[in-house]
């Protein structure tokens, strides 16, 4: 993705210095585009706790480099191995809901143990940390060369009118390490030459929408509008969407989808009004051990002050102001799931698939 007409991607190592990895720094943005080293694993820990990284393939990446620099540090200590098993459940302890950073941390612990003396073990560390950072980018490439003809054949159909899509949270290029899961098909659209509109779901309490999808759609030129959260099913009523498409921070092998609190809702309006919703996602983010969604997967709830209180410009200043009255109590519930039943379909980096296990599994036979 460019930045002001410049490459990047969401994390990096930094040139000259590999024992640095450098990200953007999300929560300033759209204001200030501000990139963060981070120089320890427990750096890289208290970034993706604090959402200064974040997104489920992003926070895969910054855990594996999290690894890589634990490595480094247990290299010094007396017990590599204790060290670096603490460093593993810091980092897993950070986001319990998206599977890609224990996906993340399990590889990584793998390649390191396989590896033989010190300096083996933190090459070991430092390549699957870049492998899977690379892999990432690459399945956002290929999410959208699979998306692209569902978006195509909704534009034949509208005789040149532009393709509505809603989307929530930012499921963008900032949520991976390049090119994004929901927006990857909307780029590869965009790069077709088909007319596009997305409505942006703010994302409350983090706006995650109207911060970062938004800046990410002004620096890709894509016509767009921010909603309010509630806006969506009052939009599908009256036909001014044509399709959903979501990402997700975890997939059971039987289709349910973890997305940020306030999906399950979306879905359930696009059913009622047959508009197509889809879930994109890099197969990192299955989680091949289960099977029921709202069971199974662990839902992270935040601080209170997230929904209490709003962050933003304020005379060129960030700021935080206070929106509820101050003792008010508040639950700040992150993600929800949205069972199969509601999903049209699943766009992986392999190909597109029913949310159904055996459709996922004709799709990923080693998961068999
Ligand atoms: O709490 P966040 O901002 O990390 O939540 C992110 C989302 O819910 C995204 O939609 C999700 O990670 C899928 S995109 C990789």
């Amino acid at each position: 993705m460019k930045v002001n007409g410049k490459q990047f991607r969401t994390i990096r190592v930094q040139k000259g210095d590999d024992k640095v990895i450098q990200v953007i720094n999300q929560p300033l943005l759209p204001h200030k585009f501000e990139i963060m080293d981070i120089l320890s694993c427990r750096e890289m820990a208290k970034a993706i706790e604090n959402m200064n990284v974040r997104g489920a393939g992003l926070i895969g990446a910054a855990a594996g480099y999290g690894m890589y620099l634990a490595t480094i540090e247990a290299s010094r200590q007396r017990d590599f191995d204790s060290h670096l098993e603490k460093a593993a459940e810091m980092l897993v302890a950070t986001r319990p809901t998206a599977t890609n950073l224990s996906w993340a941390v399990k590889r990584q612990l793998k390649a390191i143990n396989k590896a033989e003396g010190l300096a083996d073990k933190v090459k070991a560390a430092f390549d699957t940390a870049n492998a899977i950072a690379d892999e990432d980018a690459e399945c956002g490439r290929k999410i959208g060369e699979h998306g692209l003809p569902i978006l195509k054949e909704i534009a034949d159909r509208k005789n040149g009118e532009p393709v509505n899509i809603l989307t929530h949270c930012n499921a963008g290029w900032l949520a991976l390490v390049d090119y994004g899961s929901a927006t990857a098909p909307i780029y590869a659209a965009q790069e077709a030459g088909i007319p596009l509109h997305i409505w942006v779901d703010e994302t409350r309490p983090r706006n995650q929408g109207s911060r970062l999808t938004a800046w990410e759609m002004e620096q890709a030129g894509i016509p767009y509008t921010i909603i309010a959260d509630n806006t969506g099913g009052h939009l599908m009523q009256h036909n001014m969407v044509d399709i959903c498409i979501t990402g997700t921070d975890r997939v059971t092998r039987t289709g349910d989808v973890a997305n940020k609190i306030g999906t399950y809702l979306k879905a359930l309006a696009a059913k009622d009004n047959k508009i197509p919703f889809y879930v994109a996602l890099p197969s990192s983010t299955f989680d091949w051990e289960i099977r029921d969604g709202i069971k199974e997967i662990p839902v992270e709830q935040r601080s209170d002050e997230e929904v209490k209180y709003a962050f933003g410009l304020y005379n060129g200043q960030m700021t935080k102001v206070l929106l509820t009255p101050p003792e008010a109590k508040a639950a700040n519930y992150a993600f929800d799931v949205t069972p199969s039943r509601l999903v049209t379909a699943l766009i992986t980096e392999r190909g597109i698939c029913q949310p159904n296990e055996e459709s996922i599994l004709n799709l990923f036979p080693e998961q068999r």
